[in-house]
């Protein structure tokens, strides 16, 4: 059976939302938001703080294991911590060479080290000896930093390394998050490496796109990131075909369970919120009008005035 997993998006699939997309759609595994690593090991409480799943045998409350990924460039440093993390109770590790951000990339973290893939290969073999054997360490990378030119070089170096899999995010750091994603440059790794496991991912949006990315990348396991939150139901309805969308109604009333358990400021947990909404609003007429109507609100209680609880 093919897996579906839901994609590391920071600032926006964290602990509360992993929380409530895992119980409307069956997720094989998560993966954090990033965890940046610079030059200390960090103490047990950031762990926690950054995936609060840790104290709960690193699994959702529905079950769903959460892979907690680390972004660094110091392969003894990013080790230490990976280590911690494995002792926490990790169900995985995850290592970022994907983000784009500057300034991320400035100190050579995420995406800057796809130029660099024997730097790749000594941070992926360090935290490989860093943690049990049973605790998966993987990877997440971009096509390349210009162009695809460095993928099978790239991809070569984090297998040699002895990463659990790969994840293809279908684009190269100059893109950012422009079409187009090129799937089929992710099946020239996952021809090259039949029996090694490759996750493709990149604007899978409907059912019809993940049956061509599927064709074209060769990969049967998917990662889903932003379709994942516009409709969170797809993951679900890509393992049922034929089982009906999920009505606003209900998608609302998940909303609502979101809103209610986040904890921090007012205005953050209501920002949250609208991010949330502005997203099914590209999937769902209602939400757009319940954006409307929420759009400056600041207060949770101005929010439940204008849409229910
Ligand atoms: C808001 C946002 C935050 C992201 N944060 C991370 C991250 O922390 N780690 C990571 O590996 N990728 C991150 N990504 C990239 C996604 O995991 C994914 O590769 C990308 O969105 C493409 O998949 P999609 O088209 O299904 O969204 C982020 C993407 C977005 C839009």
């Amino acid at each position: 059976m093919s897996a579906l997993i839901l994609a590391p998006m920071e600032g926006l699939t964290d602990v509360h939302m992993r929380h409530v997309l895992t119980q409307i759609s069956r997720y094989d595994w998560c993966v954090s938001e990033f965890l940046r690593i610079t030059d200390q090991l960090l103490p047990a409480s950031c762990f926690l703080n950054h995936c609060p799943e840790l104290a709960h045998g690193s699994r959702t409350v529905n079950g769903t294991p959460v892979h907690l990924q680390l972004l660094g460039s110091e392969p003894e440093v990013m080790a230490e911590n990976a280590e911690r993390a494995a002792k926490l109770g990790a169900a995985g590790i995850d290592i970022n060479f994907g983000c784009p951000a500057k300034t991320v990339n400035r100190h050579r973290g995420g995406a800057a080290l796809l130029g660099e893939s024997a730097l790749m290969h000594d941070i992926v073999a360090s935290v490989r000896q860093a943690v049990p054997e049973g605790t998966p360490v993987s990877a997440k990378i971009r096509l390349g930093i210009a162009d695809s030119s460095a993928l099978l070089e790239n991809a070569d170096a984090i297998h040699s390394a002895g990463a659990s899999w790969l994840t293809i995010h279908g684009r190269t750091r100059a893109q950012g998050y422009r079409p187009p994603v090129d799937w089929q440059a992710i099946g020239r790794v996952s021809s090259r490496y039949p029996d090694w496991r490759i996750i493709a991912n990149g604007d899978i949006g409907s059912a019809a796109a993940a049956a061509l990315c599927r064709e074209e990348s060769g990969c049967d396991d998917l990662m889903l990131g932003r379709a994942a939150v516009s409709e969170p139901d797809l993951v679900q309805r890509l393992r049922e075909p034929g089982l009906p969308a999920l009505d606003w109604p209900a998608v609302h009333a998940w909303q609502m369970v979101f809103l209610q358990r986040m904890q921090g400021s007012e205005a953050g947990i209501v920002g949250r919120y609208k991010q949330w909404l502005g997203m099914t609003a590209l999937v769902y007429a209602e939400a757009a009008e319940q954006f409307q109507r929420v759009k400056r609100a600041k207060r949770i209680a101005e929010v439940t005035a204008a849409v229910g609880t």
